[in-house]
């Protein structure tokens, strides 16, 4: 039972109080102050409050609430590791990661929903740690994780804002549409760059201020014509996704208690505030055309100017617009 996180308790920290933690039969506990965190069906419980005040709670208790009642993305019954692969894979991001990510590091996945990346990723000899606010999100990561005795994976409930890791204790930290559902993305931002060492690199990712324009568009439409109109939604119209997967994208694009969107430039600024390097993104900046093959994340790309960046910015309604108005930056950790 959660044989990663004894082999590795040195990174771990009391979300409370920041003292060691210690793993008894049944909780985890502070060395220190006694802190106790239960554990359900191995995972252990270390949710706590931010503590940026009343506003930034209220935030995390109402996406807490809507993502225990939607985990997000969620798996088919069907699904297994080969799916799990197949799946991931039909993502350009998700392939180019696997490839370019090396064997053996530690990796945080920060908001990592139902697990799918975090569980995909440690199939190639990586030992990658999710953690998420959600427990339902995380019984299920951990569910699929048990099913296909995957060991290199492990799950944590936690807020982002009070993490259980230590600083610089992750050679990668990949944190994808998780920080546009908190109070203050940069805010989110500060904390999770603390936990990566130095040289290792932040993955985000982000709604594109631009790039969400449509579904902007649409969910004005669909709360008007209820889900009539629903074929306007390229994810809703496909016919290779079950019912269940599609209510769930439904719920989460449209009817999600809080988002808020971003801008290339106003990624960059974070990175400069938070001694990160730039070294690539998704879409490409300054280029409207696909991804090449030989595309890699993680060899340094062209931060653009402010028309370039706009440029891109502008295409991504009609490029990207099935993934949401999504974006990723890629940076690393100077
Ligand atoms: C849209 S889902 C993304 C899930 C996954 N990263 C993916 O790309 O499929 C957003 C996730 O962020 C989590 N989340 C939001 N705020 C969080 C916070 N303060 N701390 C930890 N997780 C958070 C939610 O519970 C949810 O599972």
């Amino acid at each position: 039972m959660l044989s990663l996180m004894k082999n590795s308790i040195d990174i771990f920290q009391c979300p409370v109080c920041y003292g060691e933690l210690a793993i008894e039969d049944e909780y985890v506990i502070c060395v220190e102050n006694k802190h106790r965190f239960d554990i359900v069906d191995d995972i252990p419980l270390m949710f706590v409050e931010g503590s940026d005040g009343e506003y930034s709670d209220r935030i995390t208790q109402k996406v807490k609430l809507f993502y225990e009642e939607n985990p997000f993305p969620n798996y088919d019954e069907s699904d297994n590791p080969g799916l799990l692969i197949a799946k991931a894979e039909s993502s350009v991001f998700a392939k180019l990661l696997n490839d370019e990510l090396p064997f053996n590091i530690r990796i945080l996945e920060v908001g990592c929903g139902t697990g799918q990346m975090t569980n995909y990723l440690s199939l190639a000899h990586r030992y990658v740690f999710g953690v998420d606010l959600s427990l339902n999100s995380l019984l299920s990561a951990n569910n699929f994780k048990k099913r296909n005795s995957l060991k290199r994976s492990s799950f944590y409930q936690m807020n982002l804002f009070k993490p259980v890791f230590k600083v610089e204790s992750f050679h990668a930290v990949i944190c994808n549409g998780v920080l546009h559902h908190t109070h203050e993305a940069y805010a989110g931002l500060r904390v999770i760059t603390k936990l990566i060492k130095k040289g290792g690199y932040i993955i985000l990712g982000l709604y594109n201020r631009y790039g969400r324009l449509f579904t902007n568009i649409r969910r004005t439409i669909f709360s008007m014509t209820g889900s009539r109109l629903h074929f306007l939604d390229a994810y809703l119209r496909r016919q290779d996704i079950t019912y269940s997967k599609k209510k769930t994208w439904y719920l989460d694009q449209y009817e999600n208690p809080y988002e808020t969107t971003h801008t290339f430039g106003e990624v960059l600024g974070w990175f400069e505030q938070t001694g990160i390097e730039f070294i690539s993104s998704i879409p490409e900046i300054g280029n409207i055309l696909p991804l090449s093959d030989d595309y890699k994340l993680f060899s340094k790309k062209s931060r653009g100017n402010i028309i370039t960046r706009l440029i891109s910015q502008l295409a991504m309604p009609f490029l990207t617009n099935k993934e949401g108005g999504f974006f990723i930056m890629i940076g690393r950790k100077k």
